[in-house]
């Protein structure tokens, strides 16, 4: 049977502990310079309505050093649901291709490629969620904390695909999550309510940014208008403009917090260049752990 990644609770927390583990394995012999020809001969179709640039070279260098191929199809280019139908173009890509990694704005896009192509489908950003990108931030947390359990992760700004991502992942790994978001700018209610209800982490949602970020080992931020958003910038930089990331909020964390951005970054908005560049920030390594971890997350679907 095959299998998809749309969302974190597609794996099962000893499946996200492996994909941490042979994501580490990848990356030692990446730096080593080791041959690691597992996706030898298979080819990755990757479908973005959105741009990119960490999904795309990551996916797409990381299948290179994996020995596969992978093929870009822009937002001109498919037309996914609008040239072509949902199910027609999954049809066509599996007849070509072992794997399907789509970047879309409605998740109904990705779960509906995954229900008709008989090859794994990988969600590499929707309008819900991100979960590549989470689960290679917790490897970029564990290796500058040591380990995740307990971690007291404090999200400050817009309640969007990031942070439902995060809660997806508190539903399975124990984690201290700390939400900040402005009234009615909160994290998707059923994700949040499903993720609670396993019991698994402390998940507390405030207005007070201040309050979320107290003692916290992770400060992260994201954009304030997510791509599809950007006729709502002006609105929302007014709206979010008390949860920006600056000097004043950070002195509330731990003394050795670590801060983290999915990129791309708002440097003046969302964060300042002084966290941006200052000796806290680990936004590099998280860029770079987006290949590490999504060569684990293929191989786990597609060797
Ligand atoms: N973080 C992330 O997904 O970056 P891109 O939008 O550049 O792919
Ligand atoms: N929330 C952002 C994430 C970009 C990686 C967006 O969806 O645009």
């Amino acid at each position: 049977m095959k299998r998809d990644f749309l969302a974190e609770t597609d794996f099962s927390k000893d499946e996200i502990v492996d994909v941490f583990k042979l994501a580490r394995e990848l990356k030692d012999k990446t730096q080593k310079g080791i041959e690691h020809h597992i996706l030898k001969g298979k080819v990755l179709a990757m479908i973005f309505q959105k741009p990119s640039n960490r999904t795309r070279v990551s996916f797409e260098v990381g299948m290179f050093q994996l020995g596969g191929h992978a093929v870009y199809l822009g937002p001109q280019e498919i037309g996914l649901g609008t040239r072509e139908s949902v199910p027609d173009v999954a049809r066509v890509l599996e007849r070509f291709s072992q794997g399907i990694m789509a970047r879309v704005f409605g998740h109904h896009l990705v779960t509906g490629l995954a229900a008709s192509a008989r090859i794994p489908v990988i969600n590499g950003l929707s309008d819900l969620l991100h979960p590549c990108q989470i689960l290679g931030d917790l490897l970029t947390i564990i290796e500058h904390k040591g380990h995740y359990e307990g971690i007291k992760l404090a999200y400050v700004g817009d309640g969007n695909n990031i942070v439902n991502s995060f809660i997806n992942v508190a539903g399975i790994l124990p984690l201290d999550l700390r939400i900040a978001t402005p009234m009615d700018y909160e994290p998707n209610a059923d994700i949040l309510k499903a993720a609670r209800a396993r019991g698994v982490s402390q998940i507390k949602l405030t207005q007070d940014p201040v309050e979320a970020v107290a003692g916290a080992d992770v400060i992260y931020t994201d954009t304030w208008a997510s791509m599809g958003q950007e006729s709502e910038t002006e609105m929302r930089r007014k709206i979010f403009r008390a949860y920006q990331v600056n000097d004043a909020l950070t002195a509330h964390a731990a003394k050795d917090y670590i801060f983290m951005h999915c990129l791309p970054a708002h440097r003046g908005d969302e964060v300042t260049d002084a966290i941006m560049d200052g000796p806290h920030s680990v936004i590099f390594d998280e860029a770079e752990n987006r290949m590490h971890i999504q060569k684990a997350i293929m191989v786990k679907l597609m060797a």
